[in-house]
């Protein structure tokens, strides 16, 4: 029987078990995510409570502002994962990829490193939020040709294709699959990220999700998630992100 008091049920307690985050930036003090050490052990900590025990850390690639190394973020990873072995914290596996942001730097990687991969051949890559890059459906070419699978980090975000929905049945056209930003499933990046969000899952167009988590404040707000629908929309989509488990 409906009873006022029922309890919602969150986002952070559906997670499957072998649910792997594909998109986040726990590695300490290599882009904009986690500040140190110290953060990094205590928001895993908040993962592994929600049941997550894959994790992929994505710190940024980006021209001029975070150019990190393959070697650096490898660094930084076994770094951490010693860290953790060392506080006996072992419930949780944590590798590493990028985030590869579609600039002009971009275009020159491609040519000449072995990028790193989610798994496979699938990359994580982000657009500027302020435009698309002129060659956006060049450098997707390119980035296939070069025999990688390309993974569009939150298109729900990049707020001018909101007003052309089109412009996503392109990219899927183009060959790009979509991760979602599971906090765009509530107000956090604003109303009309939300619309484009619903609309995505309702037509099936988010292959995948992810928490890209920085910081404590975005695990306070994904902790916040519970609505009945939003749920039952999102939950095929944590279902398919197993297909990232090594
Ligand atoms: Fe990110």
């Amino acid at each position: 029987m409906f009873s006022f008091f029922q309890k919602k049920t969150p986002l952070t307690t559906i997670f499957p078990e072998d649910f792997v985050d594909i998109h986040s930036h726990f590695l300490p003090n290599i882009d904009d995510g986690s500040k140190s050490m110290d953060e990094s052990v205590a928001m895993l900590r908040r993962m592994h409570g929600y049941g997550i025990k894959n994790i992929i850390c994505t710190p940024h690639v980006m021209e001029s502002v975070w150019e990190n190394s393959s070697e650096a973020i490898q660094q930084k990873l076994d770094a951490l994962n010693a860290h953790l072995k060392s506080i006996d914290f072992t419930g949780i596996s944590v590798t590493s990829a990028a985030e590869y942001m579609l600039d002009a730097n971009f275009d020159s990687l491609l040519k000449t490193e072995k990028l790193r991969p989610l798994k496979d051949n699938y990359i994580l890559v982000e657009l500027s939020f302020i435009s698309a890059p002129v060659n956006l459906y060049e450098t997707l070419f390119n980035i296939q040709i070069a025999g990688y699978k390309p993974v569009l980090a939150h298109p729900e975000r990049y707020s001018y294709f909101h007003n052309d929905f089109s412009a996503y049945s392109k990219l899927k056209a183009a060959g790009c699959l979509f991760q979602l930003n599971l906090l765009s499933l509530s107000n956090y990046y604003g109303s009309s990220v939300t619309a484009v969000t619903l609309s995505l899952l309702k037509q099936q167009m988010i292959d995948f999700a992810g928490t890209d988590t920085h910081k404590h404040h975005h695990l306070d707000f994904l902790e916040k998630i519970a609505d009945r629908k939003v749920l039952k929309l999102i939950e095929p989509v944590l279902r398919a992100n197993a297909f990232f488990r090594k």
